[in-house]
């Protein structure tokens, strides 16, 4: 079924509002953190890895209903899957979670979480193709 944009509209609002795996985890193996430049939010994230599995994530930190709903829909897609496969993550996928239009000048905050997500894989030796680097 296609959703409408009013639809999508009132996902991102809802991820806004109650965001997924937001909050810190005590323990973690990885912990990045890095600041939308243009406004000044950040996102931190923090994984714990079962050998290459990514068996938790949690993201904090302060930006716009898109950064913040973009990085929450985006945990849960990885959550569970292997280091390699959240490397397949890409900026068309967070636009399609997303579904409405993104103006140039929010993709940054589209993305924010993205960036971080491929900063923490490359910190576990994981680089991401070029096409979804921010
Ligand atoms: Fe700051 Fe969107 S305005 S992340």
């Amino acid at each position: 079924m296609m959703l409408s944009e009013d639809m999508y509209q009132e996902n991102i609002l809802e991820h806004y509002k109650h965001p997924h795996n937001f909050g810190m985890l005590e323990q973690k193996d990885i912990d990045v953190r890095e600041v939308n430049p243009l406004c000044g939010d950040v996102v931190e994230m923090q994984i714990i890895l079962k050998g290459d599995v990514i068996e938790d994530i949690k993201f904090h930190g302060k930006g716009c209903a898109i950064s913040q709903a973009a990085t929450s829909m985006l945990t849960d897609e990885v959550k569970g899957k292997t280091l390699k496969e959240a490397t397949e993550m890409t900026k068309q996928k967070i636009l399609g979670m997303l579904g409405v239009e993104i103006s140039p000048v929010r993709q940054k905050c589209a993305f924010l979480g993205l960036k971080v997500l491929h900063m923490c894989l490359e910190k576990a030796g994981h680089a991401s193709s070029k096409d979804s680097h921010c």
